[in-house]
């Protein structure tokens, strides 16, 4: 720690000793020192790292002396006591202009937004709470020679909170604007920043719009040689702004509004006026240059003869005739009663070159304040301890209640005088205003004047006669009275706020509420002194309410430079601001002091005595609770209604001994309830398991039941299938015993016999017993087979049985036998023709059978051979002329032209030597080739009647090549063929080809004959094709 903390600790106490401290501490940075809760900030002029979000981290929910000196630490306790305790607060913040006033207020605000709730709600009315800053000071700061951002306005906030500590809202009241700065501002000094912001920041767009034009120097009411302040930005200053006006609330139209107003005054403080004489000797004013006037009444939607005329009317003198804007950004006000911390920022006290009448009511303002620090830590505070009975040595300190009398007292103050001249028939002038003061506060001794009978100022030339001069408590000050009475009156002419009432502009109209003709009121307004002086009186009672929290600024120099402590400026300020006194009055008291009551009903619970109840006075009670906690007397002092208590550390001990005790009694109600709920949840959770169990049991001892039942089963029936085992096995024992009995009794019975008759036989009787035996059966099977024979038909194929197996080979033979007797007696029944025809059918049967498909069909048909009947039929005659030999075969059949596969129809004739061809109608001869020409003959395996007659090569039928015919009595006439060939015994037998595939010479090129299965769809004969010179294709209808 640099220096001493707290200024309560410094040791030797002095006024050097005190600035030396400070001076230390701020030359290494330290700008904040307490005294006691009191926080000493002195204005760094510069910005240092000690408001960073760690910082905030660092001091949140820490006790005040734990960390070193912060504006944060104060900001903390107060948030904390109004979160905690319920209890209101308020933050005083006070000092010179420059000091840092509004900075502080608004670290403060800062730091209360960063450690408070949090969430979408929250964290939107923070925003509006912090950003109605940037909207205040645009239109309410201006650069003075004592500081670049001075508030020209006093502000007190209230921000609201819920009892959680989140912040609901804020209502902000603003203490009257320096309106005059508008129209002149001193030497080195600015307008207020909005103008220039809107110069320098808007759009060009949004200039045109608002026809300005962006240079400074064109506007009466902007001064050109201050225009720009150095490290001040006003075109970022003015987005900044814009941005801040969106987030507090004000639609897109009201921030145009607003514009739009700053634009006219602009414009109004560009029109000039020409004083004319009229004939009647009346003045009269009249505007010079009309195009302002135009312009600015087309901002405002004024009819421009309107204004003019308001403007005509009475010789107006612009400057003191302005009006200003007063911001109101108060947040909707909640109903309930909210806990509610205030933040007074206000105008410091200052010194000019020239004061008038702001001055005289900033520095009012201030001495108040002075006053209520007074009141509160030095006054009250003594007072108290004598009132308590607590042994007290008093402290002497500069009241300033005189100062306030003078300046506000009802009957002779110097508000109540201005009033009183303003209000009074008859020509009034801020002369006579002063004769006034100097008449009536002459002898007072805060009050100087030249022209007062007190002779001690009459030579005094720093005193003009137009000025009177306040010792105030932190300096003199010089007033000069030309425009008090003006000031004071604060009135516009009724013309004027008329003619701004027809404005077809929302804003211009809310403004001057006056003007409208319904409210013609011809009472005098309140002036402007009077309802200063009454919002400063309830602004003090409002504070009077809640628990202050000081921050008392003190600027370090008088040149905005950091670094710089001026010593002497510092100590004139300690001096006045009372700080020594405050640091005399903290060392000989106590820090904190509490009703019994409220004592022992918070800290009740650290003693066992005492807790819960305590039945006797209170005052008993604390007494048992100190002496429990043992508490060193020295740090507490016993007053008649409250117990004083001299360090905060003994507090803090209190305090953490008491969240000690909260926790250990959360933690004792946390467990009772988790008890509860535990065993609650377990009672539920038995009575569950009791259900659960029973039903799993009933389910259990039923699968078991059924398991036993069903081994019982098992069981049984082997034990009874053992059991009839048993019992069969003794009955089939039983069963052979006797057949075994029998058996051996059978025996014995035969031996028994046989032993009788044994003397009857003779030896060798067997053999002959046997013989005979088998011979009379084989006499009877002979006899019964005779009896029982088959018919004489071969194709009975009865047998009857064998009696004996062994008769078997006999039998059989017997059938055999029998059987070809049969047949030879069938056959010797035969006559020679028929038995050629069974031959050929024998034959037949060899040829064909099982080999070509059309053979079965044959065998029912007997073989006729003449079936055209030759000799008889007197139409082939010639035919049987040319044929000597006898025709064993004669038949119409179809050649097969070879030429396209048709069939022609043809008579077959086959003799002993030959095969004739010949034609059908007229039974002339075709062809006749000699059996022994034939080489072979092929037909196919299927049912068709086609074949070819192959020739022998070289032969001299051959010459005309091979035969292809057809004729549905194919099997006799190949059978015909192969027998004749094969009764020739000069020659093989002709050879019969069965195939699907044969060839065939036709003259001179071999074709080859094809059989395919056709479908029986082409009908029931086969058809021949000539498919190419190499193939003829005979399709067979497939047999079903
Ligand atoms: N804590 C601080 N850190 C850095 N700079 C500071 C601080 N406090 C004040 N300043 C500087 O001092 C200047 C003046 O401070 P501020 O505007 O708060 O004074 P004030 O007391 O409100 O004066 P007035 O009575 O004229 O309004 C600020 O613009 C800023 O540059
Ligand atoms: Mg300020």
């Amino acid at each position: 720690m640099i220096g001493v903390g707290d200024m309560v600790l410094l040791e030797p106490l002095s006024e050097d000793s005190f600035l030396e401290n400070l001076k230390k501490r701020f030359d290494h940075n330290e700008i904040y020192t307490y005294i006691g809760s009191v926080v000493i900030s002195v204005n760094p002029y510069r910005s240092l790292p000690i408001y960073t979000p760690e910082k905030v981290e660092e001091y949140r929910n820490r006790n005040f002396y734990e960390l070193s000196p912060h504006i944060y630490a104060l900001a903390d306790e107060a948030y904390r006591s109004l979160r905690d305790q319920d209890k209101d607060q308020c933050i005083l913040i006070t000092g010179e202009s420059g000091a840092g006033k509004t900075e502080a207020s608004k670290l403060v605000m800062s730091y209360v937004a960063a450690v408070c709730g949090k969430g979408q709600e929250v964290n939107k009315v923070k925003e509006q709470l912090l950003q109605s800053n940037p909207v205040l000071e645009a239109f309410g700061n201006a650069k003075t020679v004592r500081n670049d951002n001075s508030s020209r306005f006093g502000k007190y906030m209230d921000i609201e909170f819920d009892f959680k500590g989140d912040p609901l809202g804020g209502v902000i009241s603003n203490y009257l604007l320096e309106k005059s700065r508008v129209v002149k501002q001193p030497r080195g000094e600015r307008n207020f920043h909005v103008f220039y912001q809107l110069l320098s920041g808007a759009s060009d767009e949004t200039l045109k719009k608002l026809k300005l034009d962006r240079d400074v120097s064109k506007y009466n009411y902007l001064c050109l040689d201050s225009a720009s302040v150095s490290g001040v930005d006003d075109a970022a200053n003015f987005r900044t702004v814009r941005n801040a006006m969106q987030i507090v609330g004000f639609m897109e139209d009201e921030v145009q509004s607003v514009l739009q107003l700053v634009a006219a005054v602009l414009k109004l403080g560009n029109i000039e006026f020409k004083p004319e004489s009229r004939s009647n000797g009346l003045d009269e004013s009249r505007v010079k240059d009309k195009n302002d006037l135009k312009e600015m009444c087309e901002l405002l939607g004024i009819e421009q003869s309107v204004l003019e005329r308001a403007f005509s009317y009475r010789t107006v003198e612009a400057k003191s005739e302005k009006v200003s804007t007063t911001l109101n950004v108060a947040q909707a006000q909640a109903k309930t009663r909210h806990k509610v911390m205030g933040v007074l920022d206000i105008y410091g006290f200052e010194i000019f070159e020239d004061n008038s009448f702001e001055q005289f009511i900033i520095n009012y303002c201030n001495e108040k304040l002075q006053q209520i620090f007074i009141e509160l830590t030095l006054r009250e505070e003594q007072e108290e301890y004598i009132r308590e009975g607590i042994e007290w040595t008093n402290i002497e300190y500069f009241n300033n209640a005189v100062i306030c009398d003078l300046m506000e007292n009802n009957q002779n103050g110097i508000l109540a005088m201005l009033d009183e001249e303003c209000l009074r028939p008859g020509t009034v002038t801020d002369e006579t205003f002063l004769d006034k003061l100097n008449t009536i506060c002459a002898e007072h001794q805060h009050f100087e004047s030249r022209l007062s009978k007190n002779s001690k100022f009459l030579t005094d030339h720093s005193l003009p006669h137009n000025c009177f001069r306040i010792q105030h408590y932190a300096g003199k000050v010089l007033y000069r009275v030309e425009g008090f009475v003006d000031k004071n009156n604060d009135l516009l002419y009724r013309d004027l706020s008329q003619a701004m009432y027809k404005a077809n502009h929302n804003l211009i109209k809310q403004l001057f509420p006056e003007g409208s003709p319904a409210k013609i009121n011809l009472k005098r307004p309140p002036t402007a002194g009077f309802q200063f002086k009454a919002s400063v009186g309830t602004l003090m009672r409002n504070l009077q309410t809640k628990n202050p929290n000081y921050i008392r600024c003190i600027k370090p120099n008088d040149k905005k430079a950091s670094h710089i402590f001026t010593e002497s400026l510092v100590c004139h300020q300690v001096r006045y601001l009372g700080l020594m006194e405050n640091v005399r009055v903290r060392r000989a008291g106590y820090a904190f002091r509490q009703a019994y009551e409220a004592c022992l009903e918070r800290y009740k619970m650290l003693c066992k005595k005492t807790w819960p109840h305590w039945k006797g006075p209170a005052r008993q009670g604390v007494e048992v609770l100190m002496a429990d906690l043992k508490v060193p007397p020295e740090e507490y002092s016993y007053g008649r209604s409250k117990i004083f208590i001299r360090n905060p550390r003994t507090l803090f001990f209190l305090e953490e001994r008491r969240r000690q005790c909260l926790q250990d009694l959360a933690a004792l109600i946390q467990k009772i309830y988790r008890g509860w709920k535990c065993r609650r949840q377990f009672l539920l959770m038995k009575k569950s398991q009791v259900v659960v169990a029973a039903w799993y049991r009933r389910y259990a001892q039923e699968k078991k039941y059924k398991k036993i039942k069903h081994a019982t089963t098992v069981m049984q029936s082997y034990a009874r299938g053992w059991q009839a085992r048993k019992l069969l096995r003794q009955l089939k024992h039983q069963k052979r015993c006797e057949e075994a009995a029998t058996t051996i009794a059978a025996y014995w019975h035969g031996t028994q016999v046989r032993r009788e008759y044994r003397k009857f036989f003779r030896a060798n009787a067997g053999r002959k017993i046997y013989n005979f035996t088998v011979q009379r059966i084989i006499q009877k099977y002979f006899l019964n087979l005779r009896k029982n024979l088959p018919s004489m038909s071969p194709i009975d194929k009865s047998w009857p049985t064998r009696p004996y197996s062994f008769l078997d080979g006999v039998h059989t033979e017997l059938r055999r036998i029998f059987h070809l007797w049969r047949c030879k007696k069938y056959r010797s029944q035969f006559t020679e023709e028929k038995k050629a025809v069974y031959e050929e059918k024998l034959e037949a049967s060899e040829l064909f059978k099982d080999k070509k498909a059309l053979y079965p069909s044959s065998v029912s048909q007997s073989f006729k051979g003449d079936y055209l009947e030759i000799n008889k039929n007197p139409k082939y005659q010639k035919l049987h002329s040319a044929v000597d030999e006898k025709v064993l075969l004669a038949d119409t059949i179809s050649k097969i032209n070879r030429a396209n596969g048709k069939g022609t129809p043809r008579i077959f004739l086959l003799t002993k030597k030959s095969v004739v061809l010949a034609d059908q109608k007229t039974g002339q001869v075709k062809a006749s080739v000699p059996l022994l020409d034939l080489a072979s003959v092929s037909v196919s395996k299927q049912s068709d009647g086609f074949f070819a007659l192959k020739l022998k090569e070289g032969s001299a039928s051959a010459v005309k090549g091979d035969f292809l015919l057809s004729s549905e009595r194919l099997i006799e006439i190949i059978t015909k063929l192969y027998r004749l060939s094969a009764a020739n015994a000069e020659r093989v037998p002709l050879s019969v080809d069965i195939s699907d595939e044969f060839l065939v010479q036709f003259k001179n090129d071999k074709v080859c004959v094809k059989f395919i299965q056709g479908s029986p769809r082409n009908g029931n004969s086969a058809s021949c094709k000539r498919k190419n010179n190499r193939l003829l294709e005979v399709s067979v209808p497939s047999t079903p």
